[in-house]
């Protein structure tokens, strides 16, 4: 007890002469780390020019290498990083000021659809790419704009639009597995799906085609025929009001069952992780109905093509209605902005 007691004392006394030793070397790191961060912090602010958008965005770097002059991105780099007036793409008027500005401006008129964590995910993704995002937007520009299109409950097609180039699909039966005689989809849509059906036989999946286009007449009937069925509020949840549904595009197919097992029916597993691939998103994502406006459809997928695609995952979370949404809002402005 005594020893016990002894060593306690002697410890506190050793602890007395320590500690402003150890209160000393506390407080001296404690400065050099301050002094450490302050550079750092100012070094990389200068770096980046003062900019908004950080160096490696300025660096393009997933897009092509070098321009058509021959400039080294790292001349370019070197140049360009204290000037914020820049172009940021050579097919756009856009500098970062009005770019920023085309963006919030954009993602505001989302607001209804848009929570500020996505807003701000969606805007980041952009500000650090903007080079990469514009070089997609102009192919996306100069692509046919029925492609991204908005059909959804509050879009309305053209009154009576109907793709010109429908191709009946039992051209094609040797290639593909149709449920029905009567499918046809717009003759673009036909390479990427067939090469698909393909990749996925190579991985011993079959693709079944359940539904394809649908003219205006046709949805009338069967929303009619879901809200006989279910009661308007239910059937407003799985089936288009007539003028509203992306099957009247000529882009857009149900695979499979058509029922939600199809999302783990091997068809549908392959198409979540592969439809990308070839151009094919999923429209109504499971989890999402508040923003899409419908019921999770695991095997319901519109042909949007390798440009859109990629925006949609790059830079809009991977959700098509995200990307579809500010296209409409931003695709007058972004024409605009072509130089
Ligand atoms: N089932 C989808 C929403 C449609 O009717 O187009
Ligand atoms: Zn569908």
């Amino acid at each position: 007890m005594k020893n016990a007691k002894q060593k306690r004392s002697r410890s506190s006394r050793d602890s007395g002469s320590l500690l402003p030793r150890l209160g000393r070397i506390i407080t001296v790191t404690i400065l050099i780390l301050v002094a450490l961060l302050a550079g750092y912090t100012a070094g990389s602010y200068f770096e980046a020019g003062l900019s908004i958008f950080p160096a490696d965005s300025r660096s393009g770097a997933e897009g092509p290498e070098g321009d058509a002059d021959g400039n080294s991105e790292a001349v370019r780099e070197e140049t360009d990083q204290t000037d914020p007036a820049r172009l940021i793409h050579p097919d756009f008027s856009l500098d970062e000021n009005s770019l920023v500005e085309l963006v919030d401006r954009t993602l505001m008129g989302m607001a209804g659809t848009l929570g500020s964590a996505d807003r701000e995910l969606i805007r980041n993704a952009i500000l650090r790419r903007p080079e990469v995002f514009l070089d997609r937007i102009a192919s996306v520009l100069d692509g046919d704009p029925m492609l991204y299109v908005l059909a959804d409950k509050e879009h309305f097609l053209p009154e009576g639009y109907a793709p010109a180039d429908l191709v009946d699909m039992n051209e094609y039966s040797a290639r593909l597995i149709l449920n029905r005689g009567d499918l046809s989809l717009r003759a673009g849509v036909m390479p990427a799906l067939l090469a698909m059906s393909e990749a996925a036989r190579q991985d011993g999946i079959l693709l079944d085609l359940s539904s394809t286009y649908r003219s205006y007449e046709y949805q009338a009937g069967l929303f009619q025929r879901w809200v006989d069925q279910l009661g308007l509020e239910e059937a407003e949840r799985v089936s288009a009001r007539p003028g509203t549904s992306q099957h009247q595009l000529g882009t857009t197919m149900d695979f499979g069952s058509v029922t939600p097992a199809f999302a783990e029916h091997p068809a549908g597993i392959w198409l979540a992780a592969n439809g990308w691939r070839y151009g094919f998103s999923l429209s109504y994502p499971d989890g999402y109905e508040e923003i899409t406006g419908y019921a999770f459809e695991p095997w319901h997928y519109r042909y949007v093509g390798p440009d859109l695609i990629f925006l949609q995952r790059e830079f809009f979370l991977d959700i098509q209605q995200y990307l579809m949404l500010f296209l409409d809002e931003a695709a007058e402005a972004l024409s605009a902005a072509r130089s």
